[in-house]
Formats: structure tokens, C-alpha cells, sequence
């Protein structure tokens, strides 16, 4: 069984013989016993938050609170799940301008994720995040980096689209991803890029890289919970595969149960609570119909 601490992460490298990474993102307590339960490496709360859980339409909305408060609940979940095998480690996600400003804040806002739970942090950007990233390294914090598709970017970037396309972009993003491992970072998640660029990063750092639409060569796979459930109906980028439908499973549930109610099927008999024939009595109950004995 793969124990899952920082150390064990960092050399996990297909080439060397390990199973490639498993992460999933979880933002709350029973997503948390979910994916330990399924045997996931690696649980990221993520900023994802703000559009599959918050309804915002990008990852910019969300803040330090807003992520240490739900890498609590994941905590918790962990820590109350019962199950024996090694936990997941849990990364807590620094969001948009939490890193951004000074070294200093970017420090004390790691530490806040790490107090809440998480045992690591993960951040996006190259080389212009490095100060940022050695000092949080320094501090102890063990750091993710994140490139290609940095949603933190959307707006510099102009959308959600893939990035590394062409020559220089392609050698722009391994040199990047060769000075995130420099500065320390454990692993480094590549972003919807094409899968031979992905591939050259892989090949060039010691550390794993984690993709998401980024091809079936990095170290390890990501998905957001929300996307391989089928939680989510109206946004699918190309590089989820749903493993349940959720979502339509839900719906389904709730209608059963507004049907129910309307019909007076529910609640039935066993999902009452009944008096006592004694305490009915004394309020006049008894043979009413009212109360019951069971
Ligand atoms: O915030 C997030 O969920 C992420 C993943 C998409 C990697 O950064």
C-alpha cells in the first residue's frame, strides 16, 4: 500500500516503475471519505470550488477562507472516515491573489490552508511565481505547481483554452516546469496542453506531473469530482470522462420524492415516529388513530 506523504509523492515517476497518481478534487467531508475509500493518491481543494460548488463562472471568486473552509471539511472527513489504509494527502489550492502580492502574504496564506488541514499547497504560474514558491518551500510548505491552462489566468489568456501549442510556447512551459522543480515543488500538475508537450516535461523533471487534458504520459491523472460524477450537466470540456451520472441520478430521486409527498406515500408507517399507547392515553390519543402503540 503506497503511503501517501509528500516524500513518497515527489519520486513517484512512471518511468521508474511506480503506478501512475490518482488525484481527485473534494471539497467537503463525505467527498472526502468517498475518494479515500475509492484508494485516490491525492485529494486537491481545489479553486474549482467557485464554479462546481459556488456557481461562479470562473475560479476568480473564491478566497483563502473560502478554501481553508472546505480543506477543513475534507480534513474532518478523513480524519472521521474509519478506514485503515493510508490517507490521501490532501492540497489545499492558494487562489487568485493569495500568492500574488508579496512573498509575505503568500507565505501566511499557505500556512492558513496548511492550519486547515491540508498537508501541501498548490499554486500556478512558472517562473514569475518563483520567489513566491521558494519561500513557501522554505516555510516548510510543501508546494504543487500548476501549468499550461492556469484558470487563475483566464482573463491575461483570453478563455479556458489549451496552451503550449506551438514551438515557443511548448519550450517556454518545459523550461518553466524545470524551474518549479528546482525551486522544490513535489509534483506539478500540466493543464490542458498538448500530450507531446506534456510528455517532454514529464521526461525532463525528477518530480511527477499530474495531468488534466494532457494526455496519458504524465505521472498521474486528475479530474474534478463534480465531471467524473456526472454532477455537473452543462459544462464538459474534452478531457473529462464521466464514470457515474450523478447528476440525472439525482434529479431522478427528487422527483420520486416530490411525487411521494404529493401522493401521500411518504412518509410511510416506518419512517414514523409513534407515542406510546400509555402516553396517547393521557393525551386523549388513544383509538383516534392518531397514536399508536409501536
Ligand atoms: O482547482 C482545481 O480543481 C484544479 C484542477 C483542475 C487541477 O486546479
Amino acid at each position: 500500500m503506497r503511503t501517501q506523504t509528500v516524500p513518497a509523492i515527489r519520486v513517484s515517476k512512471v518511468r521508474s516503475g511506480s503506478d501512475p497518481l490518482v488525484m481527485v478534487t473534494a471539497y467537503d467531508a463525505p467527498g472526502a471519505r468517498q475518494a479515500h475509500a475509492a484508494g485516490v493518491d491525492l485529494i486537491l481543494v481545489g479553486d474549482t470550488l467557485a464554479m462546481v460548488v459556488l456557481g461562479y463562472d470562473d475560479t476568480l471568486q473564491v478566497s483563502v477562507d473560502d478554501i481553508a473552509h472546505h480543506t477543513g471539511a475534507v480534513a474532518r472527513g478523513l480524519a472521521s472516515s474509519g478506514i485503515e489504509s493510508p490517507r490521501p494527502l490532501v492540497v489545499g489550492d492558494l487562489p487568485w491573489m493569495s500568492y500574488h502580492t508579496t512573498v509575505d502574504e503568500a507565505v501566511r496564506n499557505a500556512a492558513t490552508l496548511i492550519r486547515a488541514g491540508a498537508q501541501a499547497v498548490k499554486l500556478e504560474g512558472g517562473r514569475k511565481r518563483l520567489p513566491m514558491i521558494e519561500a513557501i518551500v522554505d516555510a516548510e510548505i510543501p508546494v504543487m505547481g500548476h501549468l499550461g491552462l492556469t484558470p487563475q489566468s483566464v482573463h491575461a489568456v483570453g478563455g479556458f483554452k489549451v496552451q503550449a501549442r506551438q514551438h515557443d510556447a511548448a519550450l517556454e512551459l518545459v523550461r518553466d516546469a524545470k524551474v518549479l522543480a528546482a525551486a522544490g515543488c513535489f509534483a506539478i500538475v500540466l493543464e490542458a496542453v498538448p500530450d507531446a508537450v506534456a510528455r517532454m516535461v514529464t521526461d525532463a523533471v525528477d518530480v511527477p506531473t499530474i495531468g488534466i487534458g494532457a494526455g496519458g504520459d504524465c505521472d498521474g491523472q486528475v479530474l474534478v469530482y463534480h465531471d467524473l460524477l456526472g454532477i455537473e450537466q452543462h459544462i464538459r470540456p474534452r478531457f473529462v470522462r464521466r464514470y457515474a451520472e450523478l447528476g440525472s441520478a439525482a434529479v431522478g430521486a427528487l422527483q420520486a420524492f416530490a411525487a411521494d409527498v404529493r401522493a401521500r406515500r411518504f412518509p410511510a408507517d416506518a419512517e414514523t415516529y409513534h407515542l406510546s399507547a400509555d402516553v396517547a392515553e393521557t393525551l386523549s390519543l388513544y383509538g383516534s388513530g392518531a397514536a399508536s402503540s409501536k
